[in-house]
């Protein structure tokens, strides 16, 4: 890594001691300057211990040190570089703290209980953790939210659950992520000695995209920062324009607001060329966010070259879009020298990387998921492939692993030992697991009925399993087994939720075959690591893709519903757009299809807004 800096940029790398914020446009080297600040800072005899990077996503902080690394060796170890929740976890583990993480499913399950517990039938758990989040994202308690909503009988009730949800944290020795983050404020807050211990340690701390921290991360950060003197400094830089974190609380007011949170004096800096992407590409940026009204107006000017016109491709459905983006892809990597690493392909949610990920499969082109697991492994989707598999073919070692793992789903509370018991059962007397299941001899009441109910259930289903398609059998499974209900664990199941949507894509991906079996060898002919390929093409989220870059970006489904999505904030959402196709450096895709689900959609407004920047 060598770049001649700007002089703008130096200025930043070398500030010295107390408070500078970096303000600039997209691909003005922001990240670099965190990088090469943190070498200017050891170089010249800061210890490495002494410094504190934060950044936003765990891509972000790994590809930073790995170029400390180039530089520094050894001694880049030894610089604290990471994710705000992993330093606070790293921080109350280091002081001691005995916690387990409560996230996810897990999360949901727990908050059903309190739920029940409190007799709330009106408020679905998903609904509760965000707003006991959003207030955990402002700092604000249970007292305080209680104080705040006095009077307002809904919110009432919502504080009533964030204090029983606590208490029952506590019981169990849970945190959540917002915990983490509170927690680490709150003994950093009341405990002088630690705070004293930190603020010795951390002399030097720097923040990368400082427009997407909330209120909390901001007071947390501020508990770290406010004995600085000399030989100390607090460095930010973000980008207003880029802010798309508003769901965790943040807010684009962090930047344009940061004197009044931290109450001393700042030097500002304005870094304003752009190094990463085209002209073209600059300007279609450029077009989009002019139709924002909260934003600092600020020009993109670009060094590069003059490339390719941005290309709007019209399809006619998904399936069609993913084939020509893969001929795109084809056409970079065998005509242009492109690698297939140097191509993202992004996307608003993560459901809707399915036929992109099938069309790469079957044409063997390698390729990487950035949300880690692939399509046909995610939670919701691997059940109902269960089922299939079980009522397919019953008597195969596959539907064994199968009934294993459908066995609660939804709960029917057979525990370990009697799945053992099965086992056992089934190897003496020579049979698969289903049929040892049917004439197993139950003792326990309610096992039996459960059981009993399982088998009555599947039977007619293994039936009619000949007659019937993929995509019908789905159909029919989830509604029997209220699976929907089960898997979002809200009363009602909503079409937006990620995990609805994931289901629909499954039945979509169904429709193409007629039997179950040939549904489940397309299935099976993804062999779990090939999401997988560290050089392969990027599939990614457009949030999971912030402070990247990528020589190529195709932005797919640019269809009004999913980009913008429906139920979000304009604004935000033509953030997030800005984001995507401000990643590209060389050549920048959007593509749509006119027909999604089986159903006409109209292209993307974002497409209009930068029209006069992109051909097609
Ligand atoms: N002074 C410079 N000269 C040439 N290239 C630069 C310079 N500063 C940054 N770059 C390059 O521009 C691209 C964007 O930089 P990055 O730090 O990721 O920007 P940001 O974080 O502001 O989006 C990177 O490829 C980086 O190597
Ligand atoms: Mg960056």
């Amino acid at each position: 890594m060598n770049i001649a800096l700007n002089e703008r940029q130096l200025e930043a790398v070398e500030f010295r001691d107390g408070c500078c914020i970096v303000h600039a446009i997209p691909g003005s080297g922001k990240t670099t300057a965190v990088v090469y600040r943190i070498i200017n800072l050891v170089k010249t005899g800061v210890p490495p211990e002494s410094i504190l990077g934060l950044t936003f996503t765990r891509s972000a902080a790994s590809a930073m040190k790995e170029k400390l690394a180039d530089v520094l060796g050894e001694s880049a170890s030894r610089v604290s570089l990471s994710t705000i929740h992993s330093f606070c976890l790293g921080f109350l583990k280091r002081e001691g703290k005995a916690f387990d993480l409560l996230t996810g499913k897990d999360q949901i399950f727990f908050m059903k209980k309190v739920l029940k517990q409190l007799k709330v039938k009106d408020i679905v758990p998903g609904m509760a953790i965000r707003d006991i989040s959003l207030a955990k994202s402002n700092a604000i308690t249970v007292n305080d939210f209680k104080a705040l909503y006095e009077g307002d009988a809904v919110m009432t009730k919502v504080g009533e659950i964030y204090s029983a949800y606590e208490i029952e944290k506590e019981k169990e020795l849970l945190l959540d992520l917002d915990d983490l983050l509170f927690m680490t404020y709150r003994l950093l807050k009341e405990d002088e000695e630690i705070k004293e211990k930190y603020q010795q340690t951390f002399r030097h701390i720097l923040v990368d995209e400082f427009q997407d921290t909330n209120p909390l991360m901001q007071i947390l950060i501020r508990e770290f920062v406010e004995g600085f003197g000399s030989e100390s400094s607090f460095w930010v830089c973000g980008d207003e324009m880029q802010s798309i974190f508003s769901f965790n609380g943040s807010s684009v007011g962090a930047i344009l607001h940061f004197n009044r949170i931290y109450d001393r004096p700042a030097k500002r800096i304005v870094l304003d060329i752009n190094y990463r992407s085209s002209p073209e590409i600059a300007k279609a940026c450029e077009n989009l966010m002019r139709h924002n009204v909260k934003k600092i107006d600020k020009e993109l000017r670009t060094v590069k070259d003059h490339g390719d016109k941005v290309l709007v491709i019209e399809c006619e459905d998904e399936k069609d879009e993913a084939t020509q983006v893969m001929n795109e892809i084809h056409d970079l990597v065998n005509r242009k020298g492109f690698a297939y690493k140097d191509i993202a392909i992004l996307y608003r949610a993560n459901f809707q990387a399915r036929v992109m990920e099938e069309v790469l499969s079957e044409n063997d082109i390698p390729y990487r998921i950035e949300s880690g697991t692939s399509f046909f492994e995610k939670y919701e989707v691997k059940g109902m492939l269960d089922y299939l598999r079980l009522i397919n073919n019953p008597e195969s070692d596959d539907a064994d692993i199968a009934l294993k793992s459908i066995v609660n789903i939804p709960n029917r509370y057979v525990s370990r030992a009697f799945l053992s018991e099965l086992e056992t059962f089934s190897m003496q007397k020579g049979l698969h697991l289903y049929q040892a299941l049917r004439t197993i001899n139950i003792k326990v009441p309610f096992l039996k009925y459960n059981i009993k109910g399982l088998v009555k259930f599947l039977n007619p289903l293994i039936k009619k399993a000949n007659n019937i398609g993929p995509s019908e059998m789905l159909k029919v499974l989830r509604i029997s087994l209220d699976y929907d209900q089960f898997i979002t664990q809200d009363e009602i199941p909503s079409a937006d939720d990620m995990r609805i949507a994931n289901l629909e894509q499954l039945e979509l991906a169904a429709t193409d075959f007629d039997d179950i079996a040939s549904f489940l060898e397309h299935v099976d002919s993804f062999d779990g690591d090939e999401g997988n390929n560290e050089e392969g093409v990027v599939l990614s989220t457009v949030h999971k893709s912030k402070g990247l870059e990528y020589p190529a970006v195709f932005v797919i489904n640019m269809v009004a519903g999913l980009m913008p999505y429906k139920n979000g904030v304009l604004e935000e959402e033509r953030r997030i757009c800005f984001v995507a196709l401000s990643r590209a450096m060389r050549v920048l895709h959007l593509s749509y299809p006119k027909i999604y689900f089986g159903k006409p959609v109209m292209p993307s407004q974002f497409l209009s807004e930068i029209r006069d920047s992109v051909q097609g």
